[in-house]
């Protein structure tokens, strides 16, 4: 194995890049390679790279510039992912010294372009190939598996780039995923999550077509699942057949991703969101009315193009009437391309960011409250793993997405995958401590 090439691969972005750097971490050890933490002692250096803000590749261009007079005879140096379909043959002009760029949805040709580097071919390609039927080689670790349902998105939100480095809507096939979940759950992947763009539209594109709902009920009866996730809902397509299927399916964490991004009825409409702040409280109000103790987790933007006070407002004014259990905040950063990047970047950076952290101090306020109030109940976690922040812990989550650390001395026969009622102890703003109940 010491003679073995060594790869090391780094990873940005969101869930779904991190399954397909699963999936080129497989095809690569089929291929002979051993993984390595140190970009220097690596024979092939990946970035698996995100486009969504102008910051996810600001840290690739720093990495990459850092490789210019760093590189060793030999070293192959190789860019994947949604910036390198976003710059495409650019990103080879501004970076001779990187080996390969492929674009989204290529992985299957990555072994055949790092064996051509190898012999000094430089490979860039953009045009898709992968079949998204084609089964995808499993690279899981842990208790954890992520599973990509979908690929793309056709949604034009206006300041969003991932339709152009994803492309249009594809759903799996639901007989090619249930095969990978089941091997997933048969190599130990008690948790299984869901993912695409809009995954509460899966299959819609399909021959017959089929729905989120029947692909969780497909999958529900898996031997050894024990909690089946999805991520990111549109809250465009989340209906009532969907919500009673989550409350009814036991597996199913009680937890929807559904991105508000504003609470402003003009900025909405200038995002084209299609919803509107009445429709997206009442998405609100019948999730939690058909499915008791649901979680609910946001994304918002601020400074989107045009965003007054007043609309600001409004994003507070939402934030506070819905009571999120969890938020995300980012500040607009124009994407080329974009149909929002034609309008003015108007709302001066200092704005944004103070919008950004009174959202995000707001957030953790009430994330405060409602950690406190579960002291003293019970809830029922998965042990995921260690803690990383205190190997001493093990860290769980509940069947909402409430991360519960439990001292390992309380459960020394505890092991990761184990499902354990606990009771809440202690809080923070962030996560809650307890103890076996
Ligand atoms: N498909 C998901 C999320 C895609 S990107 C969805 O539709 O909800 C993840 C988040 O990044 C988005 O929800 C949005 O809040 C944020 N985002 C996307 N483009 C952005 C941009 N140009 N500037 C700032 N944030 C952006
Ligand atoms: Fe982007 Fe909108 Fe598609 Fe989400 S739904 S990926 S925000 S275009
Ligand atoms: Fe980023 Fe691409 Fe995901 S742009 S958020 S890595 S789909």
């Amino acid at each position: 194995m010491d003679d073995a090439p060594r790869v090391f691969l780094e990873t940005f972005g969101c869930q779904m890049n991190r399954a397909d750097s699963q999936t080129a971490m497989a095809l690569l050890k089929e291929a002979g390679y051993q993984a390595v933490d140190d970009p220097l002692q690596a024979d092939l250096v990946i970035y698996n790279t995100c486009a969504v803000r102008d910051h996810a590749e600001a840290r690739v261009r720093g990495r990459l510039d850092g490789w210019k007079n760093r590189k060793r005879p030999g070293q192959v140096i190789a860019v994947l992912g949604c910036m390198a379909q976003r710059l495409g043959q650019d990103l080879g002009d501004t970076y001779p010294w990187v080996d390969i760029a492929l674009g989204s949805d290529h992985m299957a040709c990555l072994p055949g372009a790092v064996e051509a580097a190898r012999a000094g071919e430089r490979r860039l390609c953009f045009d898709a190939t992968d079949d998204p039927d084609a089964e995808r080689p499993a690279h899981h670790e842990g208790i954890n598996a992520w599973i990509p349902v979908m690929r793309g998105c056709d949604h034009r939100c206006s300041y969003c780039i991932v339709p152009t480095t994803r492309g249009p809507e594809r759903s799996r096939d639901p007989q090619t995923i249930q095969r990978e979940v089941a091997a997933a759950l048969a190599n130990g992947q008690v948790q299984i999550t869901l993912l695409g763009q809009t995954v509460d539209a899966y299959g819609r594109d399909l021959q017959p077509p089929s729905r989120l709902a029947d692909l969780l009920r497909l999958l529900h009866p898996l031997p050894g699942l024990r909690r089946l996730r999805f991520v990111t809902s549109h809250p465009q397509h989340v209906d009532d057949d969907l919500l009673h299927c989550v409350r009814e399916l036991p597996k199913v964490a009680r937890h929807l991703h559904i991105p508000a991004q504003s609470g402003s009825d003009r900025i909405l409409e200038r995002m084209a969101r299609n919803y509107s702040r009445a429709t997206y409280l009442d998405l609100v109000e019948r999730a939690r009315r058909i499915i008791p103790g649901v979680e609910l987790l946001s994304d918002f933007i601020v400074g989107f193009p045009g965003e007054s006070d007043d609309d600001f407002q409004a994003t507070v004014s939402l934030m506070e009437t819905v009571g999120f259990d969890g938020a995300f905040v980012f500040m607009y950063s124009p994407r080329p391309g974009t149909p929002a990047a034609d309008l003015e970047d108007d709302v001066p950076a200092a704005v944004k960011r103070r919008r950004c952290n009174h959202l995000i101090g707001l957030q953790l306020a009430h994330q405060q409250e409602l950690h406190q109030a579960l002291i003293d109940q019970t809830l029922e976690i998965l042990i995921e793993g260690p803690s990383s922040g205190n190997p001493s812990r093990w860290q769980g989550r509940s069947l909402g997405n409430r991360l519960v650390m439990v001292p390992r001395d309380l459960i020394p026969a505890a092991q990761p995958g184990d499902l354990l009622p606990v009771v809440i102890t202690a809080a923070t703003n962030l996560t809650l401590l307890g103890r076996p109940a």
